[in-house]
Formats: structure tokens, sequence, C-alpha cells
């Protein structure tokens, strides 16, 4: 990284030199900075409003940069060590498809983890690609789906020589990490294509000590959350390419689904924050790393919780761990993490960032203070005196393990009917289930429903996990092929 180049921003400095202009507007949006909708203004702010303004030729487009944002891009790519980086504006969901759409087209095989994120999933009806999924480890007692074995995927490999890519979570919202370096050698042996889908792991391109990320390691494409620990406007993402990819390519597949009127607010965020991570990533993760393990430290000491942490590394389903991540297994007090997330949103006001059936996540960030764990230690320390129930028995894990009888492309767009939820147990489901967050598809399109899965559903359901996917709104009902 050229550590001088990366004061520089580009994109935001074109913004501010385009505010003090006094341009008079002629073009989209119809707000006209503001000035024809003052209930915006009085909501965002007039220096919101004023550079949100359509692609210009001081401003460059996003659909072929050829000035200011290339520029930036140019940056954000020195800054992850990476050969080109696309700004992107429709989250890392588009970072993720445009990887998958880059790889493969309709009848190719692409080898996965089955607990990717849905936009993986989703990839694969748009462009026809055929799943090769890797049953991730379980950790039963945790609840958890862990990484991919080496020797699992080495398996797939070989069955499947044809594959023209491997997809790999990089670390997952859990913080496991696979053996990424072995994965994508193995990949790049065999003629094939490493995918990573770093959403949770931008802080790995800047923090030390940190579980390796996915340019280090060689990886052909890897998708970037710069909204989640990278301080960006949510809804803003990077797709990093190296040198082994087309980049003009990728440009086309990315403008395939883009907006032709990208949000500069969203891509100036990306300029700017990046130029933070270059410049200060290292010392901010420091931060954010002794506050993970601090509240970990106090979180443990209370009977009942268990947040997890590098203890969890065996050289193989958890290759490695990010510390960053603090998820707090709730079993011990008889309760699901969805009902704690709920009662310390409830009862605390404190808004974790997901439950699952065994686990609440606290997302931890630069953002953060010492006293907001404090309160959040505290506030589970009285769930547990108030609310522990004796432990009943749980699920082993938030993920059950498909039975594939369909691609996804063919069983979406396959003729199907919807029936009630226990009515399609032994049909081929034709859409995905899931609970967002984290937005692994209980149910992918093609899969067998069995009782398990109905079960499961409906517990999830029972006890207040947001669930989405199907058509129907409750999820009283499912689409399955005839
Ligand atoms: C693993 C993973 N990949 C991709 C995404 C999609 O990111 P976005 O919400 O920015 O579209 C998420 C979102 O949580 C995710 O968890």
């Amino acid at each position: 990284m050229d550590i001088n180049r990366q004061h520089e921003a580009p994109l935001y400095t074109a913004l501010e030199k385009f505010r003090r202009l006094r341009v008079v507007p002629f073009d989209v949006p119809g707000h006209k900075r503001g000035r024809g909708n003052m209930e915006l203004v009085e909501f965002l702010g007039g220096k919101c409003v004023e550079i949100d303004v359509n692609s210009m030729k001081p401003l460059d487009n996003l659909c072929h940069p050829v000035s200011v944002i290339k520029e930036a891009e140019d940056l954000a790519a020195d800054a992850f060590g990476a050969a080109h980086a696309f700004f992107m504006v429709g989250g890392t969901t588009s970072a993720v498809q445009s990887m998958v759409l880059t790889a493969c087209k309709h009848g190719d095989k692409i080898i996965m983890p089955r607990n990717v994120h849905k936009s993986a999933i989703n990839a694969l009806v748009l462009c026809g690609a055929i799943p090769v999924y890797i049953d991730p480890k379980v950790d039963t007692k945790l609840g958890i789906p862990l990484g991919m074995e080496l020797a699992d995927v080495r398996a797939a490999v070989e069955a499947n020589p044809d594959a023209k890519a491997i997809l790999i979570n990089n670390p997952s919202y859990y913080g496991i990490c696979s053996d990424l370096q072995s994965i994508v050698n193995l990949a790049h042996e065999k003629g094939m294509l490493a995918l990573v889908d770093e959403a949770h792991g931008t802080h790995l391109y800047f923090g030390e000590n940190l579980p390796l990320n996915g340019m280090a390691a060689g990886a052909d494409m890897c998708a970037i959350s710069m909204h989640k620990s990278g301080g960006s406007l949510t809804q803003s993402s990077l797709l990093l390419v190296n040198d082994t990819i087309n980049e003009g390519y990728v440009s086309n597949i990315i403008n395939l689904t883009q907006t032709t009127s990208a949000s500069y607010l969203l891509l100036g965020s990306l300029d700017i924050s990046r130029r933070n991570l270059a410049l200060k990533g290292a010392e901010s993760f420091a931060k954010v790393c002794g506050m993970a393990s601090y509240a970990r430290k106090e979180i443990n000491d209370i009977e009942g919780y268990y947040a997890f942490g590098s203890e969890l590394i065996n050289g193989g389903s958890v290759f490695d761990f990010d510390e960053t991540k603090l998820v707090i297994n709730t079993r011990g007090i008889g309760l699901t993490g969805i009902e704690v997330y709920d009662l310390l949103r409830e009862e605390y006001d404190i808004q974790m960032e997901f439950g699952d059936l065994s686990n609440v996540m606290a997302y931890i960030s630069i953002g953060d203070r010492l006293q907001d764990i404090e309160r959040l230690a505290g506030a589970l320390d009285d769930i547990a005196r108030l609310y522990a129930k004796p432990e009943t028995s749980f699920f082993s894990a938030e993920y059950v393990t498909p039975i594939v009888k369909a691609t996804p492309q063919e069983a979406f767009y396959s003729d199907k009917i919807k029936l009630p939820l226990r009515e399609t147990i032994g049909r081929i489901c034709a859409e995905s289930v899931m609970c967002y967050p984290p937005g692994i598809p209980i149910l992918a399109p093609g899969e067998m429903i069995t009782e398990e899965i109905i079960d499961y559903i409906n517990l999830a359901k029972e006890k207040g996990c947001s669930m989405q996917g199907p058509e129907s709104e409750d999820i009283s009902e499912l689409g399955v092929l005839r």
C-alpha cells in the first residue's frame, strides 16, 4: 500500500468542491438540492441533500468510471491489495452475485459451503449454475455451523473436476474461518477460481493478528462489506478482483443489474472510509479487539452464558477465529438467543445484531464504548437472574443438511403450488426460507422438505425469529414443485 497516496480522497474532494459551486440544477434528482422537498432537508440535513446529485462530468459515472470514481477505486484497490476494486451500491449482495455471475454461466458447477448467505444461492437462480454443496461441520453444543474441512473440499474438487469455482466464507457471521490459504491453493491447482465472501471481513485487511484475508491468500475475487466493519454508509460495498480476472467483463456483469443512478452519498462514504481504514485501521481494530475480549471476559463471568473465542480453533473446521465477533451462547440460561435478543431490546433498549435459536450476537466496532459493553454485560446478568429457565432440549444447530433434488434455478422457475407447511413434507421446495439475520437459507429452491426442517421453521417462528423468503407473508405456506 502506498501510504502517501492513501491520504487522498478524490471523490470526496470532488463532492466537496461541487458543494461550493452554485451550479443551477436542470437535472435529476427532482428535489433540486432539497429545495423541492423541505421535509427531506429537515429530515436529513442540508449537507446531505446538497450532494445527493446525479452523475455529471466532474463527478464521473459509476457505470463506466473514467475520472474521480476511477481514482477512488484505484486507491481502494491499493489499500486492499487488489488489482482492481469496484465501488458497489447494491450492498455486498451485489458483490457476491457479481462474483458468481462472473465465474459461472448456465450449467457450470460451483463448490460452496451450504451455509452461504442467500445472495450466493440467489445468484444460482439468476445464472443457472449448479451448486456442489459442502456440508459445514456443526458444533452441536453451540448450535452453529463451522467452516469447511479441507478434506471435504478436496473430495468435492476430485469428484467435480469440471467445477468453475470455489466460494468461501471468510469469516462466517459467527467468526469462523476455514483454511483459506489451502482452499485457494487447491482451487488454483485445479484451474478453478477462488471467490471469497468477506461480508464480515473488511477489518481483516487492516487489523493486526487477525485471520488471513482473501486478497493476501491470492483469491481471484472478494466481496467486502465496507458498511459493516469498514464504517461506510449502509448498502455501500466493494468488489475486489485480482489480475487473474478480466476487469472489463466484471464491469459488464455488474452493469447487468446495477442502478444507472448510483448514490453519491454511498460512493463518497466509501472513499472516506477507505482513507480512514488505510490510515487508522490498525489502531482502530486493535481497540475493537480489546473491547471484544474485555466483553468476552465480563460475559463469561456470568453463569449460564458462553461467549466463545479462539479456544474453538481446531486446525480443521475452525481453522481460525475472528476475535472481533462477540457471539454469546445462551443455552445455559434455558433461553434461545432470539429470546435474549428480544429481552435486551424490549427491557434494556439494547439492539443486538441478531439472535438465533442458541446464540445472540453483538457487533463490536470502533463506534462502541466501554461503558456500553458494561451496560450489555449488566443487562445479560439481569436477564440470567430474572428470566432463566431450566435448560431444555435445543436444536443441534442452525443448520440441517439439505437433500438437493433440483438446481436452484430449475426449482425457482418450475411450475409450483403453495401448500400449508406440514403438507409440504416430502415435496421439493421452490422458494428459500431463512431467519434474517443471518440470512443463511434453512431451505433453498430445489431441496427436499423434511419433517426436521418443518419442525425447525416452526420453532424459529414460535420463538420470534424474523423469517423471510417465501411468498407467504406469515410463512404459513411454502411453494413446492407440482
Ligand atoms: C455472509 C454474507 N454475505 C453477503 C451478505 C450481503 O450483504 P448486504 O446486506 O450488504 O447485501 C451478508 C449480509 O449480512 C452476509 O452475511
